[in-house]
């Protein structure tokens, strides 16, 4: 029986390829898609998860448009690292698939509602807006969320976007907040583990020669990609963040984290959005959170490529 998810999330190559992954993937069944300002603004993000589709042969699944800023902050967006598109790149031809009519956060509560308990996982690969947005409009939804498996945060690897903290959880912190207080089950990927998974040369011409065109976008995007990255941190490629999500839901042994107390900064403008996370155990806080902390990245491009290529 294949799990049943839906992906929140910001478009942004990246999630592109967490999106690809998850579309070659039988083990998960994709509910729907819903957006989210981040990368870059809504109009944007919504348009580029229909692009994402449709490169995949998929106008069937469903794609809804959700909140376009933070719950309390102004946005803040990342095109000097995803392009003016947020799919920089590659060019891609404009989407013929509609956006749902219905707003994403109703239709991650409609959902919730309508299947068995325990039975939808959501991956949010974008600020937390729609899924703290739904959580306060629909709190009888919290106890029958599977899991919440997001890419956020960091601790040991800091902040990419503050010296403190990660971009996703910077972005809407008082989403944050609410997400990580829930008491849902969460799995938390943050950079300390998508740092760990480069696109090295040799990774991305695997891409490449699967030959498909999916195959050469997502070569495209991560040539494009990985030149902010390895120009920061002088690395041999970028860390594909997004796509460790779905990863793990396929093959969860390619991770490896600690049941650990995070909580958020929503004080100090110095370190707002900070996940501070208990990773050596010296407080009473409770966990909340499995929170990576290492990645198999050879077993984790292998299963990327193979996937990306039934595409
Ligand atoms: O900090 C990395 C995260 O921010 C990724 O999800 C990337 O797509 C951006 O949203
Ligand atoms: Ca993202």
């Amino acid at each position: 029986m294949a799990r049943k998810i839906i992906i929140d999330t910001d478009p942004g190559q990246d999630d592109a390829v967490a999106i690809l992954l998850a579309l070659g993937s039988p083990e998960l069944d994709l509910l729907g898609i819903t957006c989210v300002a981040g990368n870059v603004p809504l109009p944007l993000t919504s348009k580029n998860a229909r692009v994402i589709c449709e490169l995949a042969g998929r106008t069937d699944v469903k794609v809804f448009a959700g909140c376009e800023k933070p719950l309390q902050r102004r946005l803040v967006t990342a095109e000097n690292v995803h392009g003016k598109t947020g799919l920089d790149g590659i060019e891609l031809p404009d989407p013929t698939m509609p956006l749902q009519e219905m707003h994403a956060v109703d239709f991650i509560i409609e959902t919730i509602r309508a299947e068995a308990p325990g039975a939808v996982t959501l991956c949010p690969l974008g600020p937390l807006t729609n899924i703290a947005t739904a959580l306060q409009r629909a709190p009888d939804i919290a106890p029958k969320i599977a899991e919440i498996v997001l890419m956020g945060g960091a601790y040991f690897e800091v902040g990419n976007t503050t010296p403190a903290a990660e971009f996703n959880i910077h972005v809407d912190p008082q989403a944050a907040e609410i997400v990580f207080k829930s008491g849902i089950p969460l799995v938390v990927m943050p950079l300390d583990v998508t740092h760990k998974v480069l696109t090295t040369r040799a990774r991305v011409e695997a891409f490449r020669a699967l030959g498909t065109p999916v195959g050469h976008a997502v070569a495209s995007w991560t040539d494009f990609f990985e030149r902010f990255d390895m120009a920061k941190y002088g690395s041999q490629g970028a860390p594909l963040h997004d796509p460790c999500v779905i990863a793990y839901l396929i093959r969860p042994e390619l991770f490896e984290g600690r049941h650990i107390n995070v909580e958020i900064e929503i004080q100090s403008e110095l370190t707002m959005g900070m996940t501070v996370a208990d990773w050596w155990r010296v407080t009473k806080r409770a966990p909340n959170a499995m929170f990576m902390g290492r990645a198999d990245a050879e077993g984790f491009y292998q299963l990327l490529t193979e996937r990306i290529g039934r595409l």
